[in-house]
């Protein structure tokens, strides 16, 4: 049995409103094996970027993590206090965004950005630090090291600030890099070689979250990928068997969409509905709003996350009907 690094169980996240509780997250199942990329695909708003938020323990007031579990190499990490989640950011469990410059301070030399995290997790000098750093920056592959080392974050391209992101995250050698759309804000040559650096960084041994709307970067980066509707998982599956045999409606109107544009449709196809207000979710499917397949029972029961083939997860009453839409 290959080791896990990540499981999330039933994690639930709530929001207090004015206008009632919404809950962004609901019930989201996910496992993270060591040394795989584990994608999380859906639209936006689905709640991928709270799921992120709630694994690193940085769910911000009014929103609060209201059930499930995070284990971490087996470890509950969702009851420790703020304290000990502190000390396991950035030391067990990292995560990059689509934005760096948000990240970054305008006005510190991004080299000692990154021996600032150094210094918060481990006892060392200076010059320990910028030689830790300067590895890292090595290892990300950023050209000249110890001239970018010196740079403010405004004078290296967007890749380059995207890098110095990953090695900040990496420093530590972290067991877990959760990377939020990192590839976004780039341009698709940019794009391609950050995804490859996450590739070597899960060659390393390092075990990989990858976050993002674009199902094209989930096939080329992912080894398995869980589907997201409506804060919860509706499909897992390893990648290819995923992609050639998508088992929920929601993932096949996903790849539809895709479909269509690389045939050199003007207009993407999208799913036909909207997606369910978080205010009045119905009692049965999230997704039977939009459902071609859509019958009677799923407006009355939500579906269970059943495993349809050996380690192919749905959530739906209609999977057996693939295909016959
Ligand atoms: N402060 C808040 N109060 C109430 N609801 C919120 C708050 N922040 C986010 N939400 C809701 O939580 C849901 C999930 O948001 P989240 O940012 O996780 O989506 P996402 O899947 O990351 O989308 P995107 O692809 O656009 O990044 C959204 O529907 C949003 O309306
Ligand atoms: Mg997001």
């Amino acid at each position: 049995m290959e080791q896990t690094v990540l499981e999330v169980k039933n994690l639930t996240v709530s929001f207090h409103t004015e206008k009632g509780v919404i809950t962004p997250v609901n019930g989201v199942w996910l496992r993270v094996p060591a040394g795989k990329i584990v994608g999380v695909v859906g639209e936006s708003g689905c709640g991928k970027s709270m799921t992120a938020r709630a694994i690193m323990g940085l769910i911000k007031f009014p929103g609060k993590v209201t059930g499930g579990e995070i284990l971490l190499d087996g470890r509950n990490i969702a009851v420790l206090p703020e304290k000990q989640r502190r000390a396991l950011r950035g030391a067990e469990i990292s995560m990059i965004f689509q934005e760096p410059m948000t990240s970054l301070n305008p006005v510190v030399k991004v080299g000692r950005q990154v021996d600032e995290a150094v210094r918060l997790h481990t006892h060392c000098t200076r010059a320990e630090a910028k030689r830790k750093t300067l590895e890292m920056f090595r290892e990300v592959e950023i050209p000249e090291p110890e001239t970018r080392y010196n740079c403010y974050p405004h004078q290296l391209s967007g890749g380059l600030r995207q890098r110095v992101m990953i090695a900040m995250a990496m420093i530590c050698r972290p067991r877990l890099l959760i990377a939020d759309e990192p590839t976004t804000a780039l341009d698709v040559t940019v794009e391609a070689q950050i995804l490859k650096l996450l590739e070597k960084l899960r060659d390393g041994g390092t075990s990989v979250l990858l976050i993002s709307h674009n199902l094209g970067v989930i096939a080329r980066t992912c080894d398995e990928v869980s589907v997201m509707y409506a804060g919860r998982i509706v499909e897992h599956g390893e990648t290819a068997a995923l992609f050639e045999k998508p088992l929920h409606p929601y993932t096949r109107g996903l790849l539809r969409s895709v479909a269509s544009l690389r045939a050199g449709g003007e207009t993407l196809q999208t799913i036909p509905g909207v997606v369910p207000n978080l205010l009045h979710l119905s009692k049965g499917c999230a997704f039977s709003l939009r459902c071609g397949q859509c019958g009677a029972d799923c407006e009355q029961n939500a579906p269970e996350f059943r495993e349809i083939a050996p380690g192919h997860f749905a959530r739906c009453f209609r999977t057996e009907k693939e295909g016959e839409e």
